[in-house]
């Protein structure tokens, strides 16, 4: 019926054309489900292979983290800028629109605040809520050499197992406890330990030397974690040091919302992960925004 109503009276099945069977963009994900493959899209993006991930779950252990006191007023403005976000559900549900469409990295380990012992913690997330969330991806702390490594191993272990079951994708972060070395050597083992354990991707800090041994060494992407604040022409450099050996994006936080001019950060780093922008040209490129915004708005409180 369909066919005479479109006026077609022959089929074409390219009976010569073997079907397209193409490898996933993404390092180490090609055995992985359609689902997981779907949601890791959503935060790498195809197009470049790499993500910039906007990381405000801060407050699940330090509180109002300065620059996320008032996430409806200083980060959501922020959100079109981002693959994705890296936040705890009390800020997803309460402070972020719905209708945003981005990625949501789903913060879903915790427990201790910073008063105790930060590597104790628990996987604070059901996977059914996870999924409630429409989240693209759980994360949780891995804590190697910690006082609780064990137990955040095992962390991140319960949940792999609850995401494959949902075709939903584990970030494994390697925390790096007080008294130990943040090397290439360390993160080394980290990375390696959270992917060998079924981590789908995994976030680590950069180290001037050697980071390009802990990428190749993982056998699933490695996305940067930002760090504390530095000045914006360092942060940049960072950003670009990292995805220029290895990284596949970056997870940042303090050096977007806690920079004199978030919006145009945030847009600088993107021409860096994305663009691979040289990063003294973002540097460039983030003052003429940050000196464009501010202009536009002396001049709209003037009118
Ligand atoms: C990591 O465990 C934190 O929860 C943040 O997601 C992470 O530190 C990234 O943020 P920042 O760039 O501020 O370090």
């Amino acid at each position: 019926m369909a066919d005479l109503e479109t006026g077609r009276e022959t089929k074409e099945f390219y009976v010569d054309l073997p079907a397209k069977s193409e490898a996933f963009f993404l390092k180490g994900s090609n055995a992985l489900g359609w689902g997981m493959q779907d949601r890791l899209a959503r935060i790498f993006q195809p197009a470049s292979g790499r993500t910039l991930m906007l990381a405000i779950d801060h407050g699940y252990f330090q509180g109002p983290t300065s620059g996320l006191e008032r996430v409806d007023v200083n980060i959501v403005p922020l959100v079109p800028y981002a693959d994705a976000l890296m936040l705890t559900r009390g800020i997803l549900r309460s402070s972020i629109p719905a209708s945003c469409g981005k990625a949501v990295v789903l913060r879903a380990s915790g427990g201790p605040s910073i008063l105790k012992e930060l590597s104790n913690e628990q996987i604070a997330v059901d996977v059914e809520d996870a999924i409630r969330l429409n989240a693209s991806a759980m994360a949780v702390q891995v804590y190697i050499g910690g006082e609780f490594e064990t137990q955040s191993v095992h962390n991140l272990t319960r949940l792999v197992d609850a995401g494959n079951r949902y075709g939903i994708p584990v970030l494994g972060v390697t925390a790096v406890g007080r008294n130990l070395t943040r090397d290439a050597k360390y993160l080394r083992l980290a990375c390696r330990i959270a992917a060998e354990l079924g981590a789908h991707f995994v976030k680590t800090y950069f180290v001037p030397e050697g980071f390009e041994t802990v990428t190749a060494s993982c056998p699933v992407p490695v996305v940067m974690a930002g760090g504390k604040k530095i000045p914006e022409a360092d942060a940049l450099k960072l950003a670009h040091d990292a995805v220029s050996q290895g990284a596949l994006g970056v997870d940042m936080g303090r050096n977007i919302f806690q920079s004199e001019a978030p919006s145009a950060m945030i847009e600088a780093v993107r021409r860096v992960v994305h663009e691979m922008m040289k990063p003294e040209h973002a540097f460039d490129f983030y003052q003429t925004l940050k000196h464009e915004r501010r202009g536009a708005l002396v001049h709209s409180e003037a009118g």
